[in-house]
């Protein structure tokens, strides 16, 4: 571990910090309503495994890279580049990956804005600020401006502390939180009339659909968004562990926490929509489906929340607290790609290079927050559905293709020494060489 450029202090930070950023708005809203929507427990199923056999040797892949070149992504990547075609991929891959955290940054910050203020709006309600307590949930422009600086500059105080001050201390505060949230939800919701039937929606399995293909690229691309794959976060992760660690199972253990955690969140969240349905409030679109995405959020929740009376003031505080924490927890790490970049490569100092960033994807999540109608879209889209996964694909190839096999072993043999005889050396080579690059481009092209 460099001293001068930090690293997380113990295993438990480490897990923590990368478990904070893997689980985030994707575990706690997208997991619940595919799950839903795509045949309940098969869902669950397809997306264990998938997660395990394809998202985690991907995972694996980043980690290593970023441990191996103790630097950010693109000092990482061309550390393994033997020639100067093969550096100029890696500034590419490297440097894409940056980019794409930075717009993934610039919108998310307007969905984590929404959550805070929805997580104050009972507070001030509890307090007889009626006017304010409206104006908190009123979409309007000056409180979507506001609310987005607000956690943007949360984000900026936490990276300009660095990774173990910053990033390790608080993903170690925040992290147990909002497990605990999230347990003392699911225990409150299961107590009320109808969530047992929300409960069977979403465990009772449909196997006949297993196979289908929209369920299997559905339940991957979730499963890559959410171990926040090709955004150089896990590469810059990766570099800040310490050499005696066994990422292997620190890989797996990450990757288990962020499917217990969107497991869980199902948990919550379809009982609970059954359970606004016992009250009347509509939870299928005209469809038929489950009603998902930010009508669930910002419509179904709160009306649930509201027909609760007093009570309901506290359930809506602490669950938007939880995804506020989700959301903190993950913009870190995407702050952090960029920072660390250019507090590398540009000698920067590390408090100067935060705030200056920050500010420059403040001023981007503006732009979108003043053109929301189609800016929202448009970029989460161009980074989530094109960007990340063309990344990660790429962090495989890189990996598979042209990172020497010899020295892949000698970097994941530290921390743990057997690892040349283990199930997992006989498999990821091949995995990461063909079957990861094929399958992420199996769902990118059909997600076209
Ligand atoms: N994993 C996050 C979630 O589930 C979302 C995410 C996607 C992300 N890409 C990222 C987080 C890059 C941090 C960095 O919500």
């Amino acid at each position: 571990m460099g001293v001068s450029r930090g690293g997380f202090s113990s295993r438990f930070g480490f897990i923590m910090a990368a478990a904070g950023s893997a689980v985030g708005l994707g575990n706690i809203w997208g997991f619940p309503t595919q799950t839903a929507s795509n045949g309940g427990a098969a869902f669950v199923l397809v997306y264990l495994v998938l997660a395990f056999c394809l998202a985690y040797p991907a995972f694996m892949a980043e980690l290593l890279i970023g441990r191996y070149g103790q630097a950010n992504a693109v000092s990482s990547m061309q550390k393994i580049a033997r020639n100067t075609g093969q550096k100029r991929f890696g500034f590419v891959v490297g440097f894409g990956g940056i980019i794409c955290a930075a717009l993934i940054l610039s919108f998310y910050s307007i969905i984590a804005g929404w959550m805070m203020s929805y997580s104050i709006e009972p507070l001030a309600r509890l307090a007889g600020f009626t006017g304010e307590a409206d104006w908190l949930i009123s979409h309007s422009l000056t409180r979507n401006i506001i609310f987005t600086a607000l956690f943007m500059g949360l984000t900026i105080f936490i990276i300009r502390r660095g990774v173990e001050e910053g990033i390790e201390k608080w993903s170690k505060r925040l992290m147990p939180m909002l497990i605990g949230l999230l347990i003392l939800l699911i225990i409150y919701v299961f107590t009320l009339d109808g969530s047992r039937e929300g409960f069977n929606a979403y465990l009772n399995p449909d196997i006949s659909r297993v196979f289908e293909p929209d369920l299997l690229i559905s339940a991957l691309g979730q499963a890559f968004f959410s171990l926040s794959l090709g955004t150089s976060v896990m590469i810059i992760y990766g570099s800040y562990i310490a050499k005696k660690e066994n990422l292997v199972t620190l890989g797996a253990q990450v990757t288990l926490i962020d499917v217990s955690i969107a497991f869980l969140a199902g948990l919550l969240i379809i009982p609970a929509m059954y359970v606004a349905q016992a009250q009347g409030v509509a939870i299928f679109a005209e469809d038929g489906s489950l009603i998902s995405g930010s009508n669930l959020v910002f419509t179904v929740l709160p009306a649930l929340f509201s027909g609760m009376g007093n009570v309901g003031l506290f359930v809506a505080f602490g669950f938007f607290v939880l995804m506020s924490i989700a959301a903190l927890t993950s913009s870190i790490s995407m702050l952090e790609g960029p920072v660390s970049f250019v507090v590398e490569r540009h000698d920067t100092p590390r408090e100067k290079a935060t705030t200056l960033i920050g500010l420059a994807i403040l001023v981007l999540s503006i732009l979108i927050v003043i053109n929301l109608d189609w800016m929202l879209d448009f970029v989460a889209t161009l980074s989530t559905q094109y960007g990340q996964p063309i990344i990660a694909m790429l962090c495989c190839v890189f990996a598979g293709w042209i990172w020497h096999r010899s020295d892949v072993l000698s970097e994941i043999k530290q921390g743990n020494i057997d690892v040349e005889h283990s199930l997992f050396w006989k498999v990821w080579p091949w995995y990461t060489k063909f079957i990861c690059p094929t399958a992420i481009g199996l769902v990118f092209w059909h997600s076209l």
